[in-house]
């Protein structure tokens, strides 16, 4: 744990790792909800504004959004978030009827469309990366820069996705990233 944040007490969050930094400017709304995992990294101007479980090894660069209301989003180990990405797990809906945003009053807002993210291990979103809520990113999967993922998309593991909407580029190798993990890991736990 490293740091001071200037938006609330680092000591507030329900769980951070040791060997983590959440930089100072990260603003976090409701740090009861968050978990942050061992030897993580969530860098300055990341805005979360619901609850969250984050990995180990794993980063959310500079200028992450990540939104959800009610919803939860759970991010698993060595997954790395290039800056600017977000992650949107709840909106209003933007094609139907009502008022839409923060200011309008529940009885004249457009229904909420609330549902949870989740990425794991390995995921890499390149920059400008936008999920919308209710995506399930599986193990390894990767997205090049400005690539948009929605909840009706098949994903499929260790996959390069690229576009808006995303479509599957080429496989990724997983053999040599796991062994590597696994190395890592092994080497951790003999320090003790
Ligand atoms: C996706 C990516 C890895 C592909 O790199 P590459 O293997 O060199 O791919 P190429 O440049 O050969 O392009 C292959 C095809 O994908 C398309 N493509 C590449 N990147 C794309 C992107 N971000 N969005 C949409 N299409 C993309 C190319 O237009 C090309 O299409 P075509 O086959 O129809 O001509 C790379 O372009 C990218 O976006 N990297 C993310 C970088 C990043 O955000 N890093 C974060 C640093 S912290």
């Amino acid at each position: 744990m490293t740091g001071n944040n200037i938006f609330f007490d680092l000591a507030e969050l329900k769980s951070l790792g040791h060997d983590s930094i959440v930089g100072r400017t990260v603003r976090i709304r409701k740090p009861k909800l968050c978990s942050v995992g061992h030897h993580t990294i969530l860098d300055d101007f990341t805005y979360v504004s619901c609850g969250i479980t984050v990995g180990d090894y794993t980063h959310i660069g500079a200028n992450g959004v990540l939104i959800g209301g009610e919803a939860h989003i759970t991010i698993g180990h060595f997954v790395n978030i290039a800056p600017g990405c977000r992650l949107i797990a709840a909106s209003n809906d933007f094609s139907g009827g009502g008022l839409v945003g923060p200011t309008i009053p529940p009885e004249f807002a457009a229904r909420s469309i609330i549902s949870k993210i989740t990425l794991e291990d390995h995921a890499l979103l390149g920059t400008n990366t936008v999920i919308l809520p209710g995506v399930h990113v599986p193990e390894g999967v990767s997205t090049g820069a400005m690539t948009l993922l929605t909840a009706d998309m098949k994903l499929e593991p260790w996959t390069l996705y690229v576009g808006s909407p995303a479509r599957p580029l080429r496989k990724r190798d997983s053999s040599q990233i796991l062994a590597t993990a696994a190395r890592l890991r092994a080497a951790e736990k003999s320090k003790g």
